[in-house]
């Protein structure tokens, strides 16, 4: 089952929380190891520019310790390619950052920023790195990362999560063309038990990444509980 649409936990906000205090608690490694127990596919974590969750030395042990694949949330910028370069991460989602953003609002501008994101795209891809582009859904944005190179688009859902009228049609059309022209299609941003499911039930979207939602639904249910509610959910829509 988990094959058909895969989930992505991201662990960024365990690094909030132990960043409150400081200090080694709570790890998001350990959070990472519990995540894939409890069925999540694949592990994200976002080292920001300014490092405020996750630090380069969680990187660093998230590959010496996961069994599952990492997917390394950046912004285009050379310190962050030179990181990946040598981390090595299954994937690396390209994103937007602003330093006075709370969370990444918006996607990449894959179409007006070609130049500046090619030659960081074509170095992580020519380094095995299976880079996607974290892009509002729109066919513009899809066919400029289609000619990044990337080969695969994660669709912000945010506007979705917030409510925004047409958003999950905009999602449903972008996801079918998205896959029309090569691309594989993930999602994410703001989703939770009450709104995952029509994402889910989208056949084209192969992955979602969720972490936020997961993170404080923990402090509830404890982390193993949210995350296999999330999968059923998901498995339930896709059924
Ligand atoms: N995907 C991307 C590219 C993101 O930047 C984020 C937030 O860090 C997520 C997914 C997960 O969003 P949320 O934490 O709202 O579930």
């Amino acid at each position: 089952m988990t094959g058909t649409l895969r989930l992505g936990v991201n662990i960024d906000h365990v690094a909030t929380v132990r960043n409150a205090r400081g200090g080694d608690n709570p790890d998001p490694v350990r959070a990472a190891i519990l995540a894939a127990e409890a069925g999540a596919d694949g592990i994200t974590a976002h080292l920001r520019e300014d490092r405020r969750h996750i630090s380069d030395d969680d990187i660093e042990r998230l590959t010496k310790a996961l069994t599952i694949p990492l997917n390394l949330e950046m912004a285009a910028t050379d310190e962050m390619a030179a990181i990946a370069l040598k981390a090595r991460p299954h994937a690396a989602c390209i994103v937007p950052e602003k330093r006075e953003e709370r969370t990444t609002e918006g996607g990449i501008d894959a179409a007006g920023q070609h130049n500046r994101l090619a030659p960081i795209v074509g170095a992580l891809v020519k380094a095995n790195i299976r880079v996607s582009m974290f892009i509002e859904p729109s066919k513009a944005q899809l066919d400029a990362s289609k000619a990044l190179g990337a080969p695969v688009v994660e669709l912000h859902t945010g506007a979705y999560a917030h409510g925004a009228e047409g958003e999950l049609e905009r999602i449903r059309a972008a996801a079918d063309y998205g896959a029309s022209i090569g691309l594989e299609v993930h999602a994410g941003h703001g989703l939770t038990f009450d709104n995952v499911k029509p994402i889910a039930a989208i056949p084209q979207i192969k992955e979602l990444n969720i972490g936020h939602f997961l993170i404080g639904e923990a402090i509830y249910i404890g982390l193993e509980a949210s995350i296999r509610r999330m999968r059923a959910l998901m498995d339930e829509a896709r059924a």
